[in-house]
Order: C-alpha cells, then sequence, then structure tokens
C-alpha cells in the first residue's frame, strides 16, 4: 500500500484497489486525427531554422508546469518558439532537431505519451490523466504535427548517445532538460535570438490567427463599452470580467494582463490591479488583447470618456495622442526603418507639449534630450505575435536597428500620461491618461490597420459610446 500525500484522506491503495482500476478501459486511441492546419507552416519554419545551424544539435523545451502552491499549478503556457516551430502546445515536450552530414537536420518532438493503465501513474498525482485530462498518444501527435514524435520519458538517454555532438538549447524553460546536456550560454542566447529573428515576419497562416485575434479583441471591447454601466455601479473589475469572457469563450485566453484603468490608473503604464471605481467624468482607459487558441495575440488600447462625451482639456490630450498616432502609424511601410514610426509620433507628441508649455523647447533640442518622456513614458510600439511584446531576443540589427517588411506585425501606441501629482502641470490635467493603440500588418504597399474597425478618433469614439448609452 503507497502512502497517499500529506494530509490526504485516503492512507494508501490496496492491491485490490489498483489491480481494479487497471482493467475495464476501453481502446481511446483516435484514428480520426488530420494533421494540422499549421503543420506545413511549421515544417518550413523549421527548414528555416536549420539552415541557421548546420551540424549542431537545437532543443527548443516547451516548459513544464509551475508550482502554485503545493500541488497547484499555474496554467501552462508552452514557449512560444517551441509553439512556432512545432505548432503543438503540450507541455513537457521538446523539439530536437537532430544535425545530417548533408547540413540538414531531422526534427524530433518529444512528447510526454499518454499514461499507462497498467501502473497507477494514470489515476495517481495531481497530473495524472485521470485528473488533467487525456493527452495525445505519440501515434496522434505525429498525425496532427507531421514529425516523428518519441516519448520524452527517454530524451535523456537519446541525447547521451549523441552527447559529442555540438548541441545548443533555450535555456530558461525547461531547468531539468537543461541539466541534462552541456551548451555554452552564448550560444544558447544566439538559439534563442534566431527563433525571435523567425518570428518577426508572419506566414500567411498566422497573419490569419492575428486577424481572429484581433477581431475577437474588437467584439471584446464592444461588450465593455456595451456594459460600461455597470462597471460605474461596481468597479473596472467588471470591464475586466467582461473582456475575459470574451477571450475565454472565443480564444484560449487574454494575451496579457488586461489593463482596465479608470481616472488616475490610466497614467499606470501596467495597472493590472483593476479593482478601482469608474467614476463618470474621467476617462477609461482599457489595453486588452485577446489570445487565440493558436495562441497568437493582439494588443489594442482604446481611452474612453465614462461619460461619453470628452471635457475640453482631456479632448485636447486624446486628439494630441490621436495625430501623434496617425502620423506614427503613416510611417508604417516596407523599408521604413523600424523606429520611423516611434520617432514621428513622438516628435509630434514633443511639439504638443512645448506649445502647452511643459516642456523647455525648442521641440528640436526638447526631443533630442528626450525631455518628452516625462509624459510619454514608453517607446511608440513593438512587434505582435505569439507574445505580446513578440521577438524580444531578436538582434537588434533585425528589429528596431532594422526595417518593415510586409508580413510584420506591430503596434503603434503613442500616449499621455498626466501623473496626479505632477506639479508641473495644471490641476486638471493631472490624472489624465490616454492611450490609443492598433495592430499593423506591413503590407506591399504601406500597412493595414487589423483593429480599424474600433472607433479611434474622440468624435467616433463619442458616437460609438453614444450608440449603448441609455
Ligand atoms: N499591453 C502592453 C502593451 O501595450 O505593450
Ligand atoms: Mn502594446
Ligand atoms: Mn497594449
Amino acid at each position: 500500500m503507497a502512502k497517499g500525500r500529506k494530509n490526504g484522506l485516503y492512507e494508501g491503495v490496496s492491491e485490490e484497489l489498483s489491480a481494479l482500476m487497471r482493467t475495464g478501459w476501453a481502446d481511446t486511441e483516435r484514428h480520426d486525427l488530420e494533421p494540422a492546419e499549421q503543420a506545413p507552416y511549421a515544417a518550413a519554419r523549421r527548414v528555416a531554422l536549420s539552415a541557421l545551424f548546420p551540424g549542431e544539435r537545437l532543443i527548443v523545451p516547451s516548459g513544464n508546469l509551475k508550482t502554485r502552491s503545493n500541488d497547484d499549478t499555474y496554467p501552462f503556457r508552452p514557449y512560444s518558439g517551441y509553439v512556432h516551430m512545432t505548432g503543438d502546445q503540450a507541455r513537457d515536450g521538446a523539439l530536437v532537431l537532430e544535425p545530417r552530414a548533408d547540413g540538414g537536420h531531422d526534427a524530433y518532438c518529444y512528447q510526454l505519451p499518454r499514461d499507462s493503465r497498467d501502473n497507477d501513474e494514470f489515476w495517481i498525482g495531481y497530473t495524472a490523466e485521470l485528473w488533467m485530462g487525456r493527452r495525445r498518444s505519440l501515434a496522434e501527435a505525429e498525425t496532427v504535427l507531421g514529425l516523428p514524435c518519441r516519448d520524452v520519458r527517454t530524451i535523456t538517454e537519446d541525447l547521451a548517445a549523441g552527447s559529442g555532438v555540438p548541441t545548443r538549447i533555450v535555456r530558461g524553460v525547461d531547468p531539468a532538460l537543461e541539466a541534462a546536456v552541456t551548451t555554452d550560454e552564448e550560444r544558447d542566447v544566439e538559439l534563442e535570438g534566431a527563433l525571435s529573428d523567425l518570428r518577426l515576419v508572419k506566414d500567411t497562416w498566422e497573419l490569419g490567427e492575428m486577424r481572429k485575434a484581433v477581431d475577437s479583441t474588437v467584439r471584446g471591447f464592444t461588450d465593455c463599452v456595451a456594459e460600461l454601466s455597470r462597471a460605474v455601479a461596481s468597479s473596472e473589475r467588471w470591464i475586466e470580467g467582461t473582456f475575459f469572457r470574451r477571450a475565454r469563450l472565443e480564444g484560449n485566453h487574454v494575451g496579457y494582463g488586461s489593463i482596465c484603468a479608470a481616472g488616475d490608473h490610466a497614467t499606470i503604464m501596467h495597472w493590472t490591479d483593476n479593482d478601482g471605481p469608474v467614476r463618470p467624468g474621467e476617462l477609461l482607459l482599457l489595453d486588452a488583447g485577446v489570445e487565440t487558441h493558436s495562441l497568437y495575440t493582439a494588443d489594442v488600447t482604446r481611452t474612453l470618456p465614462i461619460s461619453g462625451t470628452f471635457t475640453p482639456v482631456q479632448r485636447q490630450v486624446y486628439d494630441a495622442v490621436y495625430e501623434a498616432q496617425e502620423a506614427g502609424m503613416a510611417a508604417v511601410k516596407p523599408g521604413a526603418p523600424y523606429r520611423d514610426f516611434h520617432e514621428a509620433s513622438q516628435r509630434h507628441l514633443t511639439a504638443r507639449l512645448v506649445e502647452w508649455g511643459f516642456i523647455e523647447g525648442p521641440v528640436d533640442r526638447a526631443y533630442a534630450l528626450g525631455l518628452q518622456r516625462r509624459f510619454t513614458m514608453a517607446g511608440t510600439g513593438h512587434m505582435l505575435g505569439l507574445d505580446v511584446h513578440d521577438c524580444a531576443q531578436a538582434r537588434t540589427e533585425e528589429y528596431v536597428d532594422g526595417v518593415l517588411e510586409p508580413g510584420m506585425v506591430l503596434t503603434v501606441e503613442p500616449g499621455l500620461y498626466f501623473q496626479p501629482d505632477d506639479l508641473t502641470v495644471p490641476e486638471e490635467w493631472r490624472g489624465i491618461g490616454v492611450r490609443i493603440e492598433d495592430d499593423l500588418v506591413v503590407t506591399e504597399e504601406g500597412h493595414e490597420n487589423l483593429s480599424a474597425g474600433l472607433p479611434r478618433s474622440s468624435a467616433e469614439v463619442e458616437a460609438w459610446m453614444a450608440r449603448f448609452a441609455g
């Protein structure tokens, strides 16, 4: 009799119970599965990765469950580089590219297979299939992913068999697997960078997913506007819950913690407590994105007058941010340096801040010194995809010092934030925060604003809210 967990109510498992549990189960192997739509795209991405590292073994883990407390865990989210290269979302997996003599690689996807019913592993323990849900068999995974799958419980042995092969692993994803191989940190960082570089330009399938993410997000924002009066009667949490419902119904989750920031909270860039009041007369800054079932996320912000109409000062700030966003979006086109859209927006905001007397001009001097940053705080955007701040480990010369290419997806999100305790601005400006954020795909001709379905100018926003009022 094995002892159960500490303070569990059962002392252990009798031989008779163990024998009873192992018998009487139907064969549930699935023979109806088809290759995932994404499979050929993932295969092409692996070819591109392979070409960068001839003769080297590459290991891209998916990651493990993280403990929240005792035997409770956080929801699992696989490493985005693994998702991109396999289309898979399983925990405890790893993609291994084994080098071939011809310079290419053979790809294997290591997976935690189904639990055996010939022993107790399938029903004892928090992560057992009977408790966590059915996994795929290796054969099922092979069909869906379109690449050979192996049992991850033998990965250490398999890797030891070729221990002389120069190896790279993405660090910080699966500590146990990392400990089982000998690699060089700098070279591992290059692998992680390459996986980020390869996500800079989205393929056709990914662009379809980005559209789904943004379309669901547009519906989520509409839900929030429709339920604004209920938020006024409760708190920012109503907004958070309303958006989350749409994210869970149509996608996997939210792509990052929703920022539901009313009043002063709009000046806090990463406000996710979302426990404040929603008061008429103030602004609500809502920054949220639905993550699709395939784990691609949108990242959209609208700033709304809670009463339905902007006050004169709110409108002045809003319109300046809107114009800065227009200037930034106009700079999003193929061949343009990545930094152009940021600079176009920031220069516009700098000019306004000088004009309003909040920073000392002339504009060129203020901009060169970065004085506007007291009020603009963040950069004007970032790449978007599987991660909200996608491709974060990409080579600088390919990303911020690079040039825009068709298929890149990025946010343009200028903002102005006047802190509630900022004595350098008049009192009625204090506590105002405005950001407008849209998701753009670079096209052959210029760009397409994927989130154009949401009203953006101050007049459009007011008209939109009026439709839901009363
Ligand atoms: N929501 C995070 C960002 O806008 O970058
Ligand atoms: Mn963003
Ligand atoms: Mn955002």
